[in-house]
């Protein structure tokens, strides 16, 4: 991690239930987070000096952020999963950053890949609600990310630069973007991403944040480590069968730390990521629907 504020987002994507969402709230209530233990030296209250030392974030669908407004404790803040590009009115479906706000909501994501890939965004469209949440007050997690043959046809940094770019041209200011890293190339391929590869795409969109935007912004901005889509579920099942096929090409401790590598961050990976330099947080899929381990991320910090 550099020095900036740690940043711990829970997507929970388009999971969950009245019943389920309440057990999840009651759970991360009671978990035990490091930023409590600061609390006793400085006399502030808790949820000041959580909101100093780290933002934890969790994104519930859009009809039950009201319930998870009203029942979890201030100290994680809520996002939405996405935003109208403009004000609101005759726009079936959609949901404006005014009523985002008038629930309670400091954040949203954007630009996520299931968005990008599954629901066809652009950039350009993508950037515009950028700028249009910034200029209302949300905070933006600005998502991005290659897919399998764009990495496999050497355009990582190619693709996370354009995208970097659409939203480089459309806020006026960075200084509430958070910007989240996700390889969509590590679902559900067998393919692993490790520390160091994530590590080499978060340094490389900070030095394109340096040359294209200012120095300044570069070390200020938050680069979160996040991955595609639907890894956990049938998906792992079949990742796991994949590296037992591949079994012989394997040495056994290879195989090992491949699936202890494994590409969504988990409570136990997210340790060795969160010491990468240029990592300052994680945005979390399946494994921010489970309490306990979505407290273990966010006590990862370094
Ligand atoms: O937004 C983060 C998300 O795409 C990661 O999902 O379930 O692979 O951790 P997951």
């Amino acid at each position: 991690a550099s020095n900036n504020k740690f940043f711990v987002g829970g997507n929970w994507k388009c999971n969950g239930t009245k019943d389920s969402i309440s057990k999840l709230v009651s759970d991360l209530n009671s978990a035990k987070l490091e930023a409590d233990v600061a609390k006793v030296d400085t006399g502030f209250p808790q949820e000041v000096v959580s909101l100093i030392s780290q933002n934890v974030v969790v994104a519930p669908p859009f009809v039950y952020i009201d319930q998870v407004k009203n029942s979890l404790t201030d100290r994680i803040e809520i996002s939405a999963q996405n935003s109208w590009v403009g004000k609101g009115g005759a726009f079936t479906g959609e949901i404006s950053v005014e009523q985002l706000k008038d629930t309670g909501c400091k954040w949203v994501i954007l630009g996520h890949s299931e968005r990008r890939h599954v629901i066809g965004e652009d950039d350009q469209f993508i950037g515009k609600k950028a700028a249009y949440a910034l200029s209302e007050g949300l905070g933006v997690i600005a998502c991005v990310g290659e897919k399998l043959e764009e990495r496999e046809a050497g355009k990582t940094f190619d693709v996370c630069f354009q995208q970097l770019k659409a939203f480089a041209d459309a806020v006026p200011s960075w200084d509430n973007v958070v910007v989240a890293y996700e390889p969509v190339w590590a679902i559900g391929t067998g393919k692993v991403a490790t520390p160091v590869q994530a590590q080499e795409v978060h340094a490389a969109c900070r030095d394109w944040l340096k040359n294209n935007v200012s120095a300044e912004v570069a070390s200020k901005t938050r680069i979160i480590y996040g991955v595609g889509d639907d890894y956990v579920g049938p998906k792992k099942r079949q990742v796991h069968a994949m590296v037992a096929l591949e079994g012989f090409l394997y040495s056994l401790e290879n195989r090992q730390k491949a699936r202890k590598e494994e590409r969504s961050v988990n409570g136990g990976n997210c340790a060795e990521l969160a010491k990468q330099e240029d990592i300052d947080g994680f945005l979390v899929g399946g494994a921010s629907l489970k309490g306990p381990e979505f407290a273990t991320i966010i006590n990862s910090v370094t």
